[in-house]
């Protein structure tokens, strides 16, 4: 196997980053592909914690190559504030371990100061956007007026490209959105200091990771956010701006599809979302609560309290099916031990049929009421077990009914936030 990805297989949150951090033994080379710093991805190793937001989670390792592709948008503030952050704890982040591909779009300060605006003039609808910019950087990718990585660290490209944003945004910050203008003079000589300092990390990532794939080596690729923020096939609009599911891969990175050869879905073993935005197994009650206490569901990123709710397989099979999922994971098993009942959505009751999928209208979705299957819960804490035989019999009828529900099998189940708390199923992912 050369090529490998870790999704989302929910609304983000789901372990990717440990996941990431446990398969990157198996890998070589680990790519981000999407996103940006919205995401937040924690990763425990022995007693020591990380949060990573834009740089792969395979920096950890000495020796493995991480990659930030094209598709992703980099702020370069948050980059270095990364860095160092990570070097503080004693990890090397050197242009041998970390490069940064010169076609992504770089998330400049007047994306931020939109993000929030934007949010702002939404009043009541608002997204719940991270606030990081995300949604303008894409916005101006796609419109075609962004500054790329390649632009800012040329510093008469950028120049020329700052004062043209500049306008065109204080034009549209001060007179649509009644916010303050930006300082044109500020912004570049802070930018071309950042610019100074990326520029040894940058390059034709692409051309490095075709290469690495022809000499054999095992990439991984590190999806963040998940499948119902994914910008075409999640529950528009309350969605991210990129797409989040296994065909961002081949655009995000540069390589053809046909390079990657498995997709992991992870999926946690209840339901989560951060943000608004429809969440049919919601669990608006003493047991969503008991789940967010027990999980720590509070946000890495933002630090909201995520709403919990009951696993919902047709979530699980719109995953299988946009991704093409060859196995899934599934994670924090272990919050679940001591309910006494659980359950699983199987379906959802619509117009009086049954559906299993997610329909495109919000006001659709808004009809469709959760089918649900009921399971004895398990006592034990499962928090040591190390082989799937050692799992108590009812949390492995779940498991094994969460496989026939998806058509899917789980080659990983997940018993703890560390890199040991991991059950290897099947070798094969
Ligand atoms: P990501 O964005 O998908 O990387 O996930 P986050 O890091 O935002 O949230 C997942 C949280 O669950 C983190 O605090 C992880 O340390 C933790 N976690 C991951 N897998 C497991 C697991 O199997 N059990 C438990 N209890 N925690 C886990
Ligand atoms: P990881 O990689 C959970 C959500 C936000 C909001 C919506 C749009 O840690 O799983 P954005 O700032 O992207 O424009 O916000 O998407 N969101 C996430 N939710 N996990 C994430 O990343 C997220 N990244 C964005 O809460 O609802
Ligand atoms: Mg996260």
């Amino acid at each position: 196997m050369s090529a490998f990805v870790v999704l989302g297989a929910q609304w983000g949150d789901e372990g990717k980053g440990k996941m990431t951090d446990y398969l990157a033994e198996e890998a070589q080379v680990i790519v981000r592909f999407q996103g940006g710093n919205n995401a937040g991805h924690t990763v425990e190793v022995g007693d020591k914690q990380y949060k990573l937001h834009l740089i792969p989670s395979g920096i950890l390792y000495d020796n493995k190559l991480n990659i930030i592709g094209n598709g992703v948008v980099v702020d370069p503030k948050a980059l270095f504030t990364e860095i160092d952050y990570l070097e503080g704890e004693g990890v090397k982040v050197t242009p041998e371990k970390l490069i940064v591909s010169d076609r992504a779009h770089v998330i400049m300060p007047y994306h931020k100061v939109l993000d929030k605006l934007k949010e702002q003039a939404r009043g009541k609808n608002d997204i719940g956007t991270t606030g990081k910019g995300i949604g303008p950087c894409y916005t101006d990718k796609f419109e075609r007026s962004g500054i790329r990585i390649c632009d800012l660290i040329d510093e008469e490209t950028f120049k020329e490209k700052l004062k043209e944003n500049i306008e065109a945004k204080n034009k549209y910050i001060v007179n649509v959105l009644n916010g303050e203008a930006l300082n044109y003079d500020e912004i570049l000589t802070e930018y071309l200091e950042l610019a100074n300092r990326l520029r040894a990390y940058v390059q034709d990532t692409s051309v490095k990771l075709y290469d690495e794939i022809k000499a054999d080596k095992t990439v991984l690729f590190e999806g963040a956010q998940g499948m119902l923020l994914d910008i075409d096939y999640g529950t528009y609009p309350y969605v991210t701006s990129s797409n989040t599911t296994a065909c961002g891969v081949a655009s995000g990175s540069g390589i053809g599809p046909t390079m990657v050869t498995n997709a992991v879905g992870i999926a946690k073993a209840y339901t989560t979302r951060v943000g608004k935005g429809p969440f049919p197994t919601e669990l608006d009650n003493e047991i969503g609560e008991w789940i967010r206490e027990k999980g720590h569901e509070y946000g890495v990123t933002t630090g909201r309290s995520r709403r919990c709710g009951w696993l919902d397989a047709v979530i699980l099979k719109t995953t299988v099916r946009v991704s093409g999922l060859t196995s899934l994971c599934v994670t924090k098993i272990d919050t679940l031990a001591g309910l006494d009942k659980l359950k699983i959505c199987v379906g959802y009751k619509y117009d009086n049929k049954v559906i299993d999928y997610f329909p495109a209208s919000l006001k659709d979705l808004a009809k469709c009421e959760p089918i649900y299957e009921e399971f004895e819960g398990w006592g034990e804490e499962v928090a040591e077990a190390r082989s799937y035989d050692e799992l108590p019999l009812n949390a492995k009828k779940y498991l094994e009914r969460i496989e026939e529900l998806t058509g899917t099998k789980i080659s990983i189940v997940g018993v703890g936030p560390r890199r040991d708390q991991t059950i290897r199923v099947t070798k094969e992912l």
